[in-house]
């Protein structure tokens, strides 16, 4: 089995995709997605930015690794009645099914990123992407110090050290790595621009049962305390998220829980 796919399949990410759709859609308007343009959606999941994208317009094909996801965004373009996405199984490692220079925009929120070989994700961007075309990813940066990369640091203290060769995806977040991967596919240095942007997750229910609903459903967060469990750690664990999760809420409520995370968000035209 193939570890990448299987650490998707794991859980359901289906249930932290729903407290992101806002920010999906208003990322979305921020691209400038328009009626008829072909949109690649890189490890799309469920559709957080691809169903937006069909709904400006789009004629959007939805990519992703994991078959549990691309299950449950067939399944939401049905109930919400569009008949221009689809989602299909693949690799952004190595997207063979697709012809070259197919997409006028390839969007990759969170996606691409996880794929084990860098170098060959950006160059099978580059690769479908029309010249002329853009590629927008968003990438969460290591070190910052809201959720996600928080989330991260805090789950790596309990886990085993990465096997060798392990190429962090948290390496997307770095614009000297993002320029080298690019440069690599054939794109100079000045058609890559990169600025900082903000997801907020929206959860009804308090911060300790979003920290329960990752560790029910979020592959990641499933492994760091499955590992911590195995030294008798994974009540540590918890307590550092929901402690992480708390000092983090914005809603100004017990009730809800309202977290905003900073990425980088890369523009290329090719
Ligand atoms: C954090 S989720 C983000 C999903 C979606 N873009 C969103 O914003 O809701 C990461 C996604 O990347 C997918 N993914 C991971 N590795 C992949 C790969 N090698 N090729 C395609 N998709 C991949 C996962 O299956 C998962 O759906």
């Amino acid at each position: 089995m193939n570890p990448n796919k299987a650490l998707w399949e794991k859980g359901d990410f289906t249930r932290i995709a729903r407290t992101m759709r806002s920010s999906g859609e208003a990322l979305v308007r921020s691209i400038g997605v328009t009626k008829g343009m072909k949109v690649l959606d890189l490890g799309c999941g469920d559709g957080t930015t691809a169903v937006p994208e069909a709904q400006a317009g789009a004629e959007v094909l939805g990519v992703d690794i994991a078959t549990n996801l691309v299950a449950a965004g067939n399944r939401r373009a049905r109930e919400l009645g569009l008949a221009n996405v689809q989602f299909q199984e693949g690799d952004a490692c190595d997207l063979r099914q697709i012809e070259d220079r197919t997409f006028d925009l390839v969007v990759s929120i969170f996606g691409a990123m996880f794929a084990p070989k860098p170098g060959d994700v950006a160059k099978e961007m580059v690769r479908v992407t029309r010249r002329g075309g853009r590629i927008v990813m968003g990438n969460w940066i290591p070190g910052d110090p809201t959720l996600v990369a928080q989330i991260l640091k805090v789950s790596s203290a309990y886990s085993p050290p990465p096997p060798e060769g392990f190429v962090s995806p948290m390496t997307w977040g770095v614009e000297s790595h993002v320029l080298e991967r690019f440069a690599g596919a054939g794109i100079a240095a000045d058609e890559v621009a990169f600025a900082r942007d903000t997801f907020t997750f929206e959860f009804a229910g308090p911060p300790a049962a979003f920290v329960t609903e990752f560790r029910t459903y979020y592959g990641p967060t499933m492994n760091a305390f499955e590992a911590a469990a195995k030294n008798g750690r994974d009540a540590a664990l918890q307590a550092e998220l929901e402690a992480l999760f708390k000092s983090q809420n914005r809603s100004g409520r017990d009730d809800r829980t309202s977290v905003q995370a900073t990425f980088l968000r890369v523009s290329v035209t090719v």
